[in-house]
């Protein structure tokens, strides 16, 4: 069969590259750094970590069908699951009718200084509230270019932590609302922090505990939406109806039950953590800030949210997003910098909208397959190449394998060797 002729991912790896090089997705440079898939320099590799012994390296792939605020988008992914990228591609074809939309209120980081053994900490509170205009000149002065550049200490506000159900102990805490610009904005934020806290000390005349950024950033919400008819929605075996009030009803279950809203978050970061790290940024960060707000409401709830709407299935999801493009890790991985080329995206708020469209299109393909014909189905028939491989089935043997697996009523590693051996017989 010509490249022309062959879907996406029946391609070899080389055509599909060609594709994104013809479809002006990728440049011919960006072309062969991904053919190549080189390892990072040593000097990479050691300024990155410590004790460094080697490179793990992990597959990427692109998800396509993404209509993303009117604009199409393909997306890198680097992932170990199969199936991830499939599914994440084919609910975003299903979904494509009105595609995804996003909004953003506002992009500021929090800092926190931490105080403790404050003699009068009521009054320590005021004081800190009065000297306002002291707190951002210092603020200034220690971070000057950030300032410069229409970002740094936005507003601040102070609270006295305690819960006597814990400890007797008391902590006032400042919360310093930072805007970092298109960086992860770590370094920014500490720098600011220190530059603060001998002044907060003064006024208060307590110790400090700590002062460090926060991955709760309640003051970055990002959120993503899509809308799709229920005729879209139909299957061989249900009608769109059926499966829409489906969908719903597994987002209102994985409100009420922390066991399976874990579940369906991991599926949800299944797609977010994929992107986050294809552009160099930091999931841990991501995952922490996300699961903390899946917890806003005093009980761990499923992340988002889908309902029948009149004659339309309406999706939702709001997450704290603080990613960079550029900066950090971001700046030496090269595969990162071409990726966010590949995204087309040179803004922070740009992948940040891009990454919660993925999660959203991921939780629509997990709760679509789990309410309907379960998740192993799909998930098998996309494992049939690794078991082939597993078994030791090579080049086109693989497919070959794959194929016979997914037609077998039966598919695990004995049966895979039991088709291999009788291939190469023949
Ligand atoms: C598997 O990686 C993710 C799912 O379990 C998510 C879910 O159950 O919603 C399929």
């Amino acid at each position: 069969m010509s490249q022309e002729n062959k879907k996406f991912y029946q391609q070899t790896r080389v055509e599909r590259l060609d594709t994104l090089v013809n479809q002006g997705i990728i440049s011919d440079s960006d072309k062969e750094l991904y053919q190549k898939t080189p390892l990072l320099t040593e000097d990479v590799a050691n300024s990155l970590i410590e004790n460094q012994i080697s490179q793990f390296p992990l597959p990427e792939g692109v998800a396509l069908n993404f209509i993303i605020d009117g604009e199409k988008k393909v997306i890198p992914m680097v992932v170990e699951e199969p199936s991830v990228i499939a599914a994440c591609s084919n609910s975003a074809k299903i979904l494509s009718r009105n595609g995804f939309s996003t909004s953003i209120s506002k992009r500021e980081l929090i800092g926190q200084i931490i105080l403790k053994d404050i003699p009068d900490i009521e009054a320590a509170k005021l004081k800190i509230e009065k000297n306002k205009d002291q707190i951002f000149t210092l603020a200034k002065e220690a971070h000057p270019s950030i300032h410069s550049r229409g970002g740094g200490l936005k507003d601040f506000y102070v609270k006295i932590i305690k819960d006597t159900t814990i400890t007797d102990k008391e902590f006032l805490t400042v919360y310093l609302l930072i805007e970092t610009k298109d960086a992860m904005g770590a370094n920014i934020i500490n720098t600011i922090l220190e530059g603060l806290t001998p002044f907060i000390l003064e006024l208060t005349n307590g110790a400090s505990l700590m002062s460090i950024l926060s991955n709760y950033n309640t003051e970055a919400l990002v959120t993503a939406t899509c809308e799709v008819p229920l005729t879209d929605l139909e299957t061989k075996n249900f009608s769109g109806q059926e499966l829409g009030q489906k969908i719903a009803e597994a987002s209102l279950y994985a409100k009420l039950d922390p066991h399976r809203a874990a579940t369906h978050n991991k599926g949800i970061m299944n797609g977010i953590d994929s992107v986050v790290i294809a552009t160099g940024n930091d999931p841990r960060a991501v995952e922490a800030g996300a699961h903390a707000f899946a917890s806003k409401n005093g009980r761990y709830q499923g992340m988002t949210n889908w309902e029948v709407v009149e004659d339309n299935l309406v999706g939702e999801l709001t997450l704290p997003m603080v990613l960079g493009t550029v900066g950090g890790a971001i700046s030496v991985l090269p595969l990162a910098k071409s990726n966010l080329e590949l995204l087309g995206v040179t803004t922070s708020e740009e992948l940040s909208r891009i990454v919660l469209c993925v999660g959203l299109a991921q939780n629509f393909a997990a709760l679509r397959a789990l309410v309907s014909d379960g998740i192993q189905k799909g998930h098998m028939s996309l494992h049939a190449s690794s078991l082939a491989i597993q078994v030791g089935a090579q080049n086109e043997e693989i497919e070959i394998i794959a194929n016979q697996l997914r037609l077998a009523p039966k598919m695990n590693s004995a049966i895979a060797k039991e088709l291999l051996m009788t291939l190469r017989d023949k």
